[in-house]
Formats: C-alpha cells, structure tokens, sequence
C-alpha cells in the first residue's frame, strides 16, 4: 500500500473535521475525491501532507510510519500536494517559484533542479511566463504554478486540491492529459474536484467525504449512481444529471 490511513481524527475545539477515517491508496492508483464545501477534503490533504497535525490515528506511506513527520519530510518522501488557494512567493519570479520547489522540496542540486523546473514549467503551460514576477500572475496561472510546484518536487504521490475550476474545456482537456501522463509514468494520483464530471471519465476510482467520513468508495460510474451519494447531493451544489454526462462514463487509461 503506497498510502495507509488508519483512525485518522482531526477537530478544531469542539468541531470535528475528520472522524476515524480509515482509507489506503495502492501505488498507481488514481483516486478521484469528492464531497460537499466543508467535508473536510482540504483538510485531509493537510494531514496527508503533513501541514496539519492529527489528533489521532496513523499515516502510513510505503509501510513507514510518517504520522509525526514534517511537511518537508513527508515532500522528500514523495508526497507533493498542491493548494487549493494558491500561495506562491509574491516577490519572486514564477521561475524561482518552481526551483526553490526542486532545491528544497526535491532536494536536487543546481544543475538537475533548474532541468526540473524548466521541464515542469513546459508541462504546465508557464514556460513562457518564468521570468513574470509570480504577485502578476492570474488565478488561472497561479493555480498551473501550483501544479509546477508540485510537479518540481518529484512527488510518487500526488495530491491535487481543485485544480481544475475555471477552466474553459479546451484547458481542462489539456489539465486532464497532463494529469494522465504523470500517472502513465507511474504517478500515484488523489485528485479533490468538484467538477464530478471531469473526475469520473478519469478516475479508477472515487470517493464520496462527507462530513469527515467516506461516504462511499469504489468504481466511479458505480458511486455517482448510489442512491446515498445522490441523497447527500440533493439540494446541494453538485447535480449529477447535468454534470455527469453519459459519453463520459468510460474510463481512459
Ligand atoms: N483552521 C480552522 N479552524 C477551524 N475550522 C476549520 C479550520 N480549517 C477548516 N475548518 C473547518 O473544517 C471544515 C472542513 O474544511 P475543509 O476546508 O477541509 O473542507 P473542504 O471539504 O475542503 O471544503 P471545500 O469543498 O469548500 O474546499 C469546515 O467546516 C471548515 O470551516
Ligand atoms: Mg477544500
């Protein structure tokens, strides 16, 4: 199992976030999440990643024990996340972002990270834009930086937070390749959207949060058709009859 969680619990006062969430991700999969506002999805990311602490249970990546290691541990041992509200460094140039990402977060020397950056600001579509200072970019751009960021450390286990939003369908389906190329190449994938019909075409398989639980796990086509995850949908932002279109209930790998 790539990644193991066990028990998982993370509350803020008397507000519980995450309730004894048990889920385990094998190497090469590719997980879609999906879950109403407040679910707790970005704040599963946060445990996973390291940059929140849990207040029980175990994370496990490859077998080893990282419940208690640092962001930047955790990003060394592969785990690379993107945020849902991007947050470059202002002052420094889009380029720079990326490289402090391949220096620190990858741990490459000069040569290989500035080969790293350049390659993931190709893969990202911001080559172009490297030199822009990162404070002048659009949402759009910041959040392809974010994914370039990501990319730059090298992650086996990649965590994307609604990367997807806004996007016309030109670039979704340029986001879509460039996320089923990383995982061609052996890139262990969870993927947080709202945008239900963007992650069923692709997932192997989705998870429904709720309320800081799984509400339900398994085939996508299978888990947007169940009558729970339907009912917990009803009334909310999510309406599948329009979002899930029938051409894209196929799986592409
Ligand atoms: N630092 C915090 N202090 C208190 N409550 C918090 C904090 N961070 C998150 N929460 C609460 O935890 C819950 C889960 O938040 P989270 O951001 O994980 O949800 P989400 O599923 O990612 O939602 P969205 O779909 O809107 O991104 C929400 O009710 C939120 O208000
Ligand atoms: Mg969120």
């Amino acid at each position: 199992m790539l990644l193991e969680l066990t028990g998982l619990c993370k509350s803020y006062g008397k507000t519980t976030v995450i309730r004894d969430l048990d889920l385990a991700v094998k190497e090469g999969e590719f997980v879609g999440v999906i879950g109403p506002n407040g679910a707790g999805k970005t704040t599963l990311f946060g445990l996973v990643a390291g940059h929140l602490a849990c207040n029980a249970g175990r994370i496990a990546l490859s077998g080893r024990d990282v419940t208690h290691q640092r962001a930047e541990q955790r990003c060394r041992a592969g785990i690379g996340r993107t945020f849902q509200i991007p947050a470059p460094f202002q002052s420094l140039t889009v380029f720079e972002n990326v490289l402090v990402a391949a220096t620190f977060g990858a741990g490459l020397r000069p040569a290989q990270a500035t080969a790293l950056a350049v390659s993931s600001l190709q893969r990202c579509g911001l080559y172009s834009v490297g030199d822009t200072p990162a404070a002048s970019l659009s949402l759009l751009q910041r959040k392809r930086l974010e994914l370039a960021r990501a990319l730059a450390t090298q992650p086996k286990l990649l965590l994307l937070d609604e990367v997807a939003g806004g996007l016309t369908d030109r670039e979704m389906a340029e986001l879509v390749a460039l996320v089923l190329a990383l995982h061609s190449e052996g890139v262990t994938i969870i993927w947080i959207e709202h945008l239900v019909h963007a992650l069923v075409p692709v997932a192997q398989r989705l998870v429904v949060l709720t309320e800081g639980t799984v509400l339900a796990d398994g085939i996508p086509s299978h888990v947007v058709s169940d009558p729970k995850v339907r009912e917990t949908y009803l009334g909310a932002e999510l309406k599948f009859e329009e979002e899930v279109r029938p051409e894209a209930a196929h799986v592409v790998h």
